[in-house]
């Protein structure tokens, strides 16, 4: 699947099957293993990401076996064997396209007792890893990076110390990091700066019996800690539910029910900017623990462009290119600012989006940090180049529903980083 053509929709309706959240799959792998006993992960996600989490795991001695459950859903079991179990890789992890592969196992790596040297695809080695070594540099690791800054990059692990750090970035890559060391230091790690990142590890950590301290401008982890396995169950992907959102607003009539989908407060900030925008939106919250999960109504909508700033840019980072698209067919200027990471993320977003609206006719004026787009912008079809960012495929397969005449989205098979069956169900979304 090199190329992938979208037609304009003449409707859009339906009740899909959302795939597990990725940042919440990836976390049930690497806890998984760090613990104690057998955990049992239901409806992780299949997609490239987190295959590049289990691959890596499994050179590390980690056993994980996929199965199908009685339900029709997948069964995953990995069997714990703590950091301190983990065997020397015979070749070099091979993290893919997944920066929270290679952050996360950074810091559990850290604390651990084996070298290890990890990788991953043209897009990961040119992606910043030194504010992840930053940190456990400071906590006694032993990390040796390329150009000081990129990977590959080799990790011989120490005995590390807990350290007070606070977080320049708002990342929740790096956030997950430095906890994960600080549960394998001796001593309390202390974080604060810019904590408000999703918050998937800290839920997660309490889930497998680990104790930390919060509050809002401040995390606290005890090292020493031992996780003991437990079962997860894993909601569907927001980030995934935002581009049938945004089809749904997008095109006359569209009707669309979606069910089982995470609704924690730091991933959903693009539910808050569709509510501002005035989309035709009902959520309702299901249950709260260990993770927010309930479910999504959306109609065709009549949105008003808005304004996004630095606060809000955590809780929507992923969905800043189909914001993007939406804001092209609103009424009004959209300003989005503050979302300088766009630039370092599996392609750079901000220029991505503007190649490809541009190349559909829209005009769009860019930013280091953001984008101004005027609204009611009538799109083309045309040749989209994803820059081989599933993101990037998927936001723009969108503006095809809308766009005149044909869109050929370029290097498609991207989409399976996050999501292998986008086309099967924008198809079947999109059938009458
Ligand atoms: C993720 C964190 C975010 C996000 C990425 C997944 C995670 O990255 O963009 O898709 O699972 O922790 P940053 O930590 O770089 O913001």
């Amino acid at each position: 699947m090199a190329n992938q053509i979208v037609h304009r929709a003449a409707c859009f309706r339906g009740k899909p099957n959302i795939p597990g959240d990725k940042s919440i799959s990836h976390r049930a792998l690497i806890l998984g293993a760090l613990s104690e006993g057998r955990t049992e992960i239901t409806n992780i996600l299949t997609g490239g990401d987190v295959q590049s989490t289990a691959r890596c795991l499994g050179d590390l001695g980690v056993s994980i076996i996929r199965s199908g459950a009685s339900d029709g859903t997948t069964l995953t079991t990995v069997e714990g064997l703590g950091v301190k179990g983990f065997t020397s890789p015979v070749r070099v992890l091979d993290c893919g396209n997944s920066g929270t592969t290679i952050r996360t196992l950074m810091g559990v790596l850290a604390g651990g007792d084996i070298t290890a040297t990890l990788s991953g695809d043209a897009s990961l080695v040119r992606r910043p890893m030194r504010r992840v070594a930053a940190p456990l540099l400071l906590m006694g690791a032993r990390i040796e990076l390329t150009a000081d800054d990129y990977a590959p990059l080799t990790i011989q692990g120490s005995k590390l110390h807990g350290i007070n750090y606070s977080l320049p970035v708002a990342s929740a890559q790096l956030k997950t990091a430095v906890l994960l060391a600080g549960l394998l230091a001796e001593g309390v790690t202390r974080i604060t700066g810019q904590i408000d990142s999703r918050d998937h590890t800290e839920r997660m950590l309490r889930h497998f019996g680990a104790k930390l301290q919060e509050s809002s401008s401040e995390l606290s982890i005890t090292g020493g800690q031992t996780l003991v396995a437990n079962r997860v169950l894993v909601p569907g992907d927001p980030s995934a539910t935002a581009f049938w959102l945004a089809a749904a607003c997008l095109v006359p009539g569209a009707h669309l029910r979606l069910e089982n989908i995470s609704l924690n407060f730091t991933r959903i900030g693009f539910i808050r900017a569709l509510q501002r925008m005035g989309a035709n939106i009902v959520v309702e919250l299901e249950s709260e623990v260990p993770e927010p999960v309930g479910c999504i109504e959306a109609r065709f909508s009549n949105l008003k462009g808005i304004r996004v700033t630095v606060s809000e840019i955590p809780a929507l980072i992923d969905e800043l290119p189909m914001l993007a698209v939406l804001a092209s067919q609103a009424v009004g200027e959209t300003v989005v600012e503050g979302a300088e990471e766009l630039r370092v993320k599996e392609s750079d977003r901000i220029e991505a989006v503007a190649v490809n609206l541009r190349a559909m006719g829209a005009s769009i004026e860019t930013r280091k940090d953001g984008f101004t787009l005027a609204g009611r912008q009538s799109l083309r079809g045309t040749d989209i180049r994803s820059f081989h960012d599933h993101r990037i495929a998927m936001a723009f397969s969108i503006a095809g529903l809308v766009a005149e005449g044909d869109t050929t989205i370029h290097d498609a098979e991207c989409v399976g980083i996050s999501y292998p069956e986008f086309f099967a169900t924008l198809e079947r979304l999109c059938r009458p």
